[in-house]
């Protein structure tokens, strides 16, 4: 963990369902001053889910598009990477990135982090992330999960990724969907070092 809340953040996104968490998570990042640099991957299977789930189609505008119409209409701190460019600024360890997050993180991704099969730029990054020792979240969704997932959740989170599963919390009481993927985001930065002021806390 930096010894600062993280400032650079690598955001990627795969093609698990749960666009909405995604959403909600940029929406805090874009929202939270101490956040400067955001760079942001989606998988082409991201984009075929966001399809359905967020009825976000196509490349064009994509940020803005997922931030919805309660996001700014240009979200100037996330800058969109393509997958397919392996010479992006985050591929290299020498590239100041704090930490990285992967929302929804689909079971293939994970199998291909697990095993350092760094052939795309999510990979790579999350590969330069566990190798420079820098947190790695995944936000893994699958149901039900056979033995290979398994085993390749304890071997991401045996080199050093926090395995955050997409299970939200209900005893707050989430009055709807957004409020549920809401505080889930909300975990997500507060375990990175970046807790939300309006984030709901148990009081026991
Ligand atoms: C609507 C939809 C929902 C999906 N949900 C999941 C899911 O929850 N978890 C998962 O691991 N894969 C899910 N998949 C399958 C992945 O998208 C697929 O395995 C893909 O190859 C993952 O590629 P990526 O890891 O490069 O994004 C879903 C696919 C679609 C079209």
């Amino acid at each position: 963990m930096p010894n600062h809340p993280p400032q650079n953040l690598t955001v990627a996104t795969t093609g698990a369902s749960g666009a909405i968490f995604l959403r909600h998570f940029l929406l805090a990042v874009e929202r939270d001053q101490r956040i400067q640099t955001v760079n942001f991957i989606a998988s082409d299977s991201a984009l075929r889910v966001m399809a359905e789930e967020l009825n976000v189609k196509g490349r064009a505008t994509l940020i803005a598009r997922i931030l919805g119409s309660t996001g700014k209409p240009s979200a100037k701190k996330i800058h969109l990477q393509s997958n397919d460019d392996i010479g992006a600024n985050v591929a290299s360890g020498s590239y100041p990135a704090d930490a990285m997050v992967v929302i929804p993180c689909s079971v293939g991704t994970l199998a291909r982090i697990a095993n350092g099969v760094a052939s795309h730029l999510i990979e790579r990054a999350a590969d330069v992330t566990l190798k420079e020792k820098r947190p790695l979240v995944l936000c893994v969704r699958e149901t039900p999960l056979h033995k290979i997932h398994i085993r390749n959740l304890y071997r991401a989170a045996d080199a050093g990724a926090t395995i955050f599963p997409l299970i939200p919390a209900f005893y707050y009481l989430p009055a709807s969907l957004d409020d549920m993927a809401r505080e889930f985001a909300y975990r997500v930065l507060a375990h990175l070092g970046l807790p939300q002021p309006d984030a709901f806390r148990w009081k026991g």
